[in-house]
């Protein structure tokens, strides 16, 4: 603009001179020049610039007010999402349909009249709205700096010196360039909806175990979908010991990541233009762009199926293949919002809890409602399994596989899926009243009863549409085998087993079970413990104080100290730990994050800590509780380990942390608070010597990254402890003795007594206090887990799961298996 002003002034000039030596014909010829020059200084757009100096800005009433990178491959400035709603964003240039790759303001539009993004003369870069509201700054101060959009799509501030102040690259939104470097401070968000720009429930990033992971998450639900949470990490082909959190798409179209997880665009090779989106379907594509068509195709997928992202159907929803992917309810429900599935399904027969209702089980083969299960147990009948579900109140279905006899009783119902070959059934609990048999064809998403159930999701996969046809005729075989099968196993079923009345209510532990996990304000937890005025214990955590609910439930809230994570991250791992349900771990209610405070609301256990009653004398344990304890904290460690939605490790299992319940049900509290806490930290890691002495694997004390074996070793103090009644670093007898020797010690003799295949020295093992009233081959058994549970050698001791089964075998398998467990 400015630069053209000058050649008019030029112009102006000469033409005025050039009158003046009276010479008429040229004089006309520059005045018509003259008017053309005009025309076009109103028509054609400014010269494109690709950098922003200081004092200079991008306005948004003017379309063509963009910067464009020196090789026209992307284009930042205004963009309109809504009417009179603009965002500041970067797109590729020249594509057919805008394709957005970043976003500042993604959820904070701008008026259409009066904004800026402007370079200020201190450097910095701001947008403002049109009444001069700052939305977003670079917070850049360098009076030499300028503004440039490069040509990988990368909007930076520099100095002359090339010196990069700030970079878009360090603040993707749900699309990563190549060479965009995703690290541990970088997350791609969702967008809301197809075509929308704004903030989705989808994200990636790399989570505390060093895992690039997607994650569902709202502050209702989170889950993570990928990698497979069945699986380990490195199951899924992960590393979890590189802390280096980083990962990147290189120009031949490769991923590789510092979780040693790696991939090729399929049409791998230079010099074509891709992107990488986490989608609003919450699946992660890599697209590639067809330059003669000016269209993306897709390269790659992170999920191969669209029903594997969680939650996409809602609570109750499930997604099916018919044989696009769907959303439908399953029997007995209906749709809460036809026009928006992910608010799921609701029940149209209610079923009455406290009045002994009879219930019935109806079968969903091939389908699955992934978490929120509040027990496992497996190896069992499907009647015990059927019979779990049905005496708990809060249960809603449950999850059967016939060969291994796993059982998940489910507690709410989400991210369902039904596919062929899912290897999973789900069991829904229906009133006994409701005829099946009326609603048993309604499985496949045509339930006249639901409004248009069939909403579309995640239609805009482009590319498969022959792989789809082929896919029709497939689901279209299965569908009708589906439903001859649903038939027959549902009529199978109401045959074979009889109805059974629901026993007494369990009316207290449904309120618990189905009360959702929740953020609380400070103020009300001060209010709950009356100022923080009952100290139950001080751990090395924090504090912990006894208090009372606005709903009346007794709760233990815990003061944290030295949190390292922010308020988001915080909740992240938080509302993980609020979905574990297992009746050997301390259930949590919710948690608080305010400003510095820092605090989880959790059940109150009613006996107290293990070490109160084990060593202080707060009342005395027989031996069948003691030996109830064992097998309980195996359980819940084993939960923790292997069957949780992901894997935790405790990292601090002593008798402190063991918490009694009824009947001296034992709780294992804390879990979970190793990824939270910053002890003598060095940051992402699990942060070196947690734990306490006596406790803790000789691991800690090397390089060797942390598993789950040292909950293993931990574990194999207490077993002894149980045994012996004496707190191990009360066994030292020598002066200056470590309690590391004397343990060792006392394990070589307990070796040597194992092997003697003599029983006579138990008794003098086992806590006197006992007056010899014990079993005792299951404190032969105890003992003899314990020292494979301390071996030195980390791969030598057992996997809690090993360890429970050990624990339940009856006594005459005992004397078999004693022996193959060494
Ligand atoms: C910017 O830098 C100048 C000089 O280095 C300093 O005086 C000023 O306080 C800085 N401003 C901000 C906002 O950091
Ligand atoms: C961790 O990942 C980074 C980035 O991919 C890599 O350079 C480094 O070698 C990895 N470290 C280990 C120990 O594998
Ligand atoms: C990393 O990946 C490579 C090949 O992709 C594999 O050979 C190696 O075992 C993996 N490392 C770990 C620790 O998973
Ligand atoms: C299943 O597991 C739970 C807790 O782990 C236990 O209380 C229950 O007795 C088990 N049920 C069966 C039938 O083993
Ligand atoms: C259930 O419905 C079917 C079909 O409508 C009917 O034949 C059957 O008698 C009903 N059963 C009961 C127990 O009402
Ligand atoms: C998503 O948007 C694209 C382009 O606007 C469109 O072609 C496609 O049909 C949309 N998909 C759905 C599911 O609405």
């Amino acid at each position: 603009m400015i630069k053209g002003m000058y050649w008019f002034v030029f112009l102006l000039c000469s033409s005025t001179q050039f009158s003046a030596m009276r010479n008429p014909t040229l004089s006309t010829i520059l005045t018509l020049l003259f008017l053309v020059f005009l025309l076009l200084l109103t028509f054609a757009s400014p010269s494109p610039r690709s950098s922003l100096t200081r004092h200079s800005y991008l306005s948004v009433e003017d379309d063509s007010d963009i910067l464009i990178s020196p090789k026209n491959s992307f284009t930042c400035g205004f963009h309109e999402v809504g009417s009179n709603a603009f965002t500041f964003s970067i797109w590729f240039s020249n594509l057919n349909s805008k394709t957005i790759v970043w976003t500042v303001n993604r959820d904070n539009p701008v008026n259409g009249h009066g904004s800026r993004v402007t370079m200020r003369k201190d450097g910095n870069v701001v947008l403002t709205d049109y009444d001069g509201t700052l939305i977003w700054t670079t917070s850049t101060n360098s009076t030499q700096a300028h503004t440039q959009l490069l040509d990988t799509g990368n909007l930076v501030v520099k100095d002359p010196d090339g010196t990069i102040l700030w970079q878009s690259f360090d603040y993707p939104t749900d699309t990563l360039l190549p060479n965009q470097v995703f690290n541990r401070n970088s997350k791609l968000v969702s967008a809301a909806a197809n075509g929308s720009l704004s903030s989705g429930p989808y994200i990636s990033y790399f989570d505390s175990n060093n895992v690039l992971i997607l994650m569902y998450d709202t502050p209702e639900f989170a889950s993570v979908y990928w990698p497979d949470p069945e699986n380990k990490a490195w199951e899924n082909g992960r590393a979890t010991y590189n802390g280096s959190k980083y990962a990147v798409l290189d120009d031949m179209g490769q991923f590789v990541s510092s979780d040693n997880w790696t991939f090729k665009a399929s049409d791998l090779g230079p010099g074509i233009r891709r992107r990488m989106t986490l989608d609003y379907d919450g699946n992660l594509r890599l697209y590639s762009l067809d330059e003669s068509t000016k269209t993306w195709s897709i390269s790659w997928v992170a999920l191969s199926s669209v029903c594997l992202a969680h939650s996409l159907c809602g609570r109750n929803g499930i997604c099916v293949y018919s044989p696009t992917p769907q959303c439908t309810c399953p029997p007995g429900f209906e749709v809460n919002d036809p026009s928006d599935w992910s608010k799921g399904c609701k029940r149209k027969y209610n079923i009455a809890c406290h009045q002994s209702h009879q219930v019935q089980f109806f079968a969903l083969p091939d389908t699955d409602f992934w978490g929120y299960d509040f027990n496992y147990n497996s190896s069992l009948s499907f009647r015990a399994c059927r019979k779990i579900c049905k005496m708990d109140c809060s249960c809603e279905a449950f999850g059967y596989k016939k060969g291994t006899g796993d059982c998940f009783p489910k507690i709410e119902l989400h991210n369902g899926k039904s596919y062929p070959g899912a290897g999973n059934n789900i069991f829904l609990k229906i009133p006994r009243s409701v005829n099946a048999s009326k609603i048993s064809p309604r499985l496949q998403g045509h339930d006249p009863v639901c409004n248009n159930p069939e909403v579309s999701i995640g239609k805009d996969i482009r590319g498969r549409s022959t792989e789809k046809k082929k896919w029709a005729n497939f689901y279209g075989f299965i569908s009708a085998f589906f439903v001859i099968e649903v038939l027959f196993v549902t009529f199978g079923w109401l045959f074979i087993f009889r109805r059974e009345k629901l026993s007494a209510p369990m009316e207290e532990g449904y309120r618990a079970m189905s009360t959702q996990f929740r953020r609380f304000t400070y103020k009300e937890l001060k209010r709950a413990t009356r100022n923080f005025k009952e100290e139950l214990g001080r751990g090395g955590s924090g504090a912990v104080y006894k208090g009372v609910l606005d709903d009346e439930r007794v709760a233990a809230v815990k003061k944290l100290e030295d949190v390292i994570q922010g308020e988001e991250e915080f909740h992240s791992e938080l509302s993980f730990i609020g979905r574990i349900y297992h009746m050997n771990l301390v259930r949590m209610w919710g948690f608080c994050s305010e400003h510095s405070h820092r605090l989880l609301v959790s059940e109150f256990v009613e006996n107290g800590s293990l070490d109160k009653v084990l060593f202080h004398g707060d009342g005395f344990l027989r031996w069948s509780e003691r030996f109830k304890i064992a097998v309980g904290v195996a359980k819940g460690l084993a939960y923790l380990h292997h069957e949780c939605l992901e894997w935790v490790i405790h990292c601090d299992v002593k008798p402190e942390n063991i918490l009694l319940g009824q009947n001296f049900e034992p709780k294992i509290a804390d879990f979970g608070l190793a990824k939270l806490l910053n002890r003598g930290g060095s940051g992402q890691n699990l942060s070196r010597i947690q734990g306490t002495r006596g406790y803790i694997a000789p691991e800690w004390a090397s390089s060797l990254p942390i598993t789950g074996k040292v909950d293993v070793y931990s574990y194999g103090v207490v077993l002894l402890e149980l045994v012996k009644g004496v707190r191990v670093s009360d066994w030292i007898i020598g002066r200056g003795e470590e309690v590391e020797m004397v343990l060792r010690r006392s394990l070589e003799l307990l070796k040597v007594n194992l092997e003697s295949g003599q029983e006579s020295w138990i008794c003098d093992f086992v806590d006197s206090r006992l007056d010899g009233q014990f079993n005792s081959k299951e404190a032969l058994m105890m003992v003899e887990i314990a020292v494979c549970c301390l071996e030195d050698e980390r791969s030598k001791r057992p996997s809690m799961e090993s360890v429970v089964h050990m624990l339940l075998l009856s006594d005459d398998e005992l004397n078999s298996h004693a022996a193959s467990f060494q």
